[in-house]
């Protein structure tokens, strides 16, 4: 049957002209479907004689075999087709590096908190705070300083202004942590307030203070971590004990010196700064100051409402900030505070 032949070539043409699946199934129907042409073909078989019935029903099936195979191929290829679209759109640029994820790490200075708070609380000091924008109650007079104290221009201030835009004289950044030993005393006074004897205070307090100061070994926020110890019994000599013990713990090392150098501080009296020396190493043999210390002031302990006949102690500042920087050789504050990820990475 030459037209089968025809039919054949008809059929393919017709899938090669559709390019999507469902187009490609209504053409199929054209061909193979209930009404479709070789259906039409068989149909007319019933009136063929036997011999020429069996001749042509063998072409039809044939043509039938042929156009199927056709439509798979076709059906195969629009699948390949759309595959590969979709993949040209999706492309991945796999030349691009991958996005990994960043490890974070702990601040230098976080992790230098960290460790002066675990070996202080070895020896039994639990950790305060309190707030960093403070009254200039607890900042200065409670600690001895009234309005007018020369010790006052030891610090440079920033005042917080007032809704009118005017400078509250009240109101402050604190310039140091020691107001919260003076909020800790009367808040421990209070707990206690009625029994014959108060527990200890002993206290470490790390935090942010401010300052207006800025240059590589001074930053306008930078830290400090107080230190309070009151009792019935505690004296210069436990402050030092407690100070060296503390710098040959932090500075893992035995080959330190430490010094107790006098000096003057409102809340304190006696008071001193401490430095301390390595003796080995790049910074062999220099005076490094890390703290201000004092046997707490009886004006400061009073104020408080603790008796100072009973009572004493001390308190100490460190600058956790030059710990820091002393810990891991860095010659510039600043960098502390810039964060700038080469710089920060070192330390993750
Ligand atoms: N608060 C003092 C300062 O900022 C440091 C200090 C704390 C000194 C406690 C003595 C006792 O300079």
């Amino acid at each position: 049957m030459q037209n089968l032949d025809a039919l054949v070539a008809e059929a393919k043409a017709a899938f090669a002209a559709v390019t999507d699946p469902d187009a490609l199934e209504q053409v199929k129907a054209r061909f193979l479907g209930k009404s479709g042409q070789i259906t039409q073909h068989l149909k007319e078989l019933s009136a063929l004689a036997l011999e020429e019935k069996k001749r042509a029903g063998a072409a039809i099936n044939s043509a039938k075999d042929a156009i199927e195979a056709a439509l798979a191929g076709r059906r195969e290829a629009i699948r390949l087709a759309a595959l590969e679209a979709r993949l040209a759109e999706e492309a991945l640029d796999v030349t691009l590096p991958g996005r990994r994820e960043d490890k974070g790490g702990l601040h230098p200075i976080t992790r230098v908190l960290e460790r002066i708070e675990a070996l202080f609380a070895s020896i039994g000091f639990t950790v305060a705070d309190g707030p960093e924008i403070e009254e200039d109650f607890y900042n200065f007079t409670a600690l001895n300083t009234p309005e007018d104290h020369p010790a006052r221009s030891m610090h440079d201030t920033f005042y917080l202004l007032d809704e009118a835009g005017q400078v509250a004289k009240n109101v402050l950044l604190r310039t140091h942590t020691s107001p919260i030993q003076a909020r800790y005393m009367r808040a421990h006074v209070e707990r206690y307030k009625g029994r014959e004897t108060m527990p200890e205070i002993r206290i470490i307090a790390p935090g942010r203070v401010y300052r207006v100061d800025s240059d590589a070994t001074h930053s306008p926020m930078f830290h400090q971590v107080e230190g309070l110890w009151i009792g019935e019994d505690v004296s210069f000599a436990h402050l030092k004990g407690v100070i060296a013990d503390f710098l040959r713990g932090f500075f893992e090392s035995d080959d330190l010196k430490v010094r107790f150098r006098p000096s003057f501080f409102p809340f304190t009296e006696p008071s001193a700064e401490i430095d301390m020396a390595f003796m080995g190493g790049a910074l062999e043999g220099r005076w490094l100051e890390v703290a201000g210390c004092g046997m707490v002031h009886p004006n400061v302990l009073q104020s408080a409402g603790i008796d100072p006949e009973k009572y004493q102690g001390f308190a100490f500042g460190f600058g956790p900030d030059r710990l820091a920087m002393l810990r891991y050789g860095i010659n510039d504050l600043r960098l502390f505070y810039e964060g700038d990820q080469r710089f920060l990475r070192q330390f993750a």
